[in-house]
């Protein structure tokens, strides 16, 4: 019954795009079905109320277009809405908090963990409750950055300026302690490289998206992704301009996209 249905995947820009690669990784000839809400991209600043609803009205076009399992490739919204998208719909939906904590909980060794996430996903504590409930001696040490989801979605992931902007704004994480450090932005992965040349190599990134590609594979398809039909074309949407998107995507995942078309939620 599940095969031939795409994976839904849902961001507020190119920053889902990371988790996407590694489903191409992980899960090769899974089909995807992509929305990236570029017309109300930044979610950070946002209250929680409208973030479900914006999960809420992807999901459900998801699920319209096709899709049988979703991931929600956005820390903001799953922080705040996955509890309401799994109570809601029938479909499996995953989130990237939660694996992420996993992930970062397996490489620490001194249980000093790092966050770095949008301000939406800061306030939320959804890291800090499930972390401490799995792990109740590990410190977990929060840092909002609003400035580099910007700087992803305009492509300037390298340079003088963006390795300017990520010092100034990982200062407070320096004297810390810790050993790793959770990308709790699905934009974050971009600015990899740059955020390793300011914090030094002692310190592990943790990038969600590996563990969250390999609870998908598990939960949506039950080790039966093989059988999906990897001839059909995956399809992505944006709510903003599809031509940007393109450009922005193509360079991030070194690769070509295919056609992106525009979507009214
Ligand atoms: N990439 C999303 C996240 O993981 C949203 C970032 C934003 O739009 O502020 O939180």
């Amino acid at each position: 019954m599940l095969n031939g249905k795409p994976i839904g995947v849902f961001d507020s820009g190119v920053g889902g795009l990371s988790v996407v690669e590694e489903i191409f990784k992980q899960l090769p000839g899974a089909r995807i079905i992509y929305v990236g809400d570029t017309a109300r991209v930044p979610y950070g600043g946002r209250p929680a109320k409208e973030l479900i609803a914006f999960a809420d009205e992807i999901t459900n076009f998801l699920i319209q277009s096709g899709a049988w399992g979703i991931i929600d490739a956005c820390n903001s919204t799953s922080a705040v809405a996955l509890d309401y998208l799994q109570e809601k719909y029938v479909n499996p939906i995953i989130g990237v908090v939660e694996p992420g904590v996993k992930a970062a909980l397996q490489v620490t060794k001194n249980n000093r963990i790092g966050l770095i996430a949008t301000e939406a996903t800061v306030k939320s504590g959804a890291h800090i409750r499930f972390a401490k409930l799995l792990n109740p001696n590990v410190h977990i040490y929060s840092l909002a950055c609003p400035d580099f989801v910007p700087l992803v979605e305009a492509g300037e992931v390298t340079g003088d300026r963006t390795k300017s902007i990520v010092k100034k704004a990982l200062k407070p994480l320096m004297c810390l302690g810790i050993d790793t450090l959770i990308l709790g932005c699905t934009h974050y992965p971009y600015l990899a490289p740059v955020i390793k040349d300011v914090l030094g190599t002692d310190i592990n990134l943790v990038d969600p998206a590996i563990e969250t590609v390999k609870e998908a594979g598990k939960m949506i398809f039950n080790g039966h992704y093989r059988s999906f039909c990897p001839e059909a074309d995956d399809q992505y949407f944006v709510t903003g301009d599809p031509a940007h998107f393109k450009t922005v995507g193509d360079m991030l995942i070194k690769n070509s996209l295919p056609i992106i078309r525009k979507v009214v939620l």
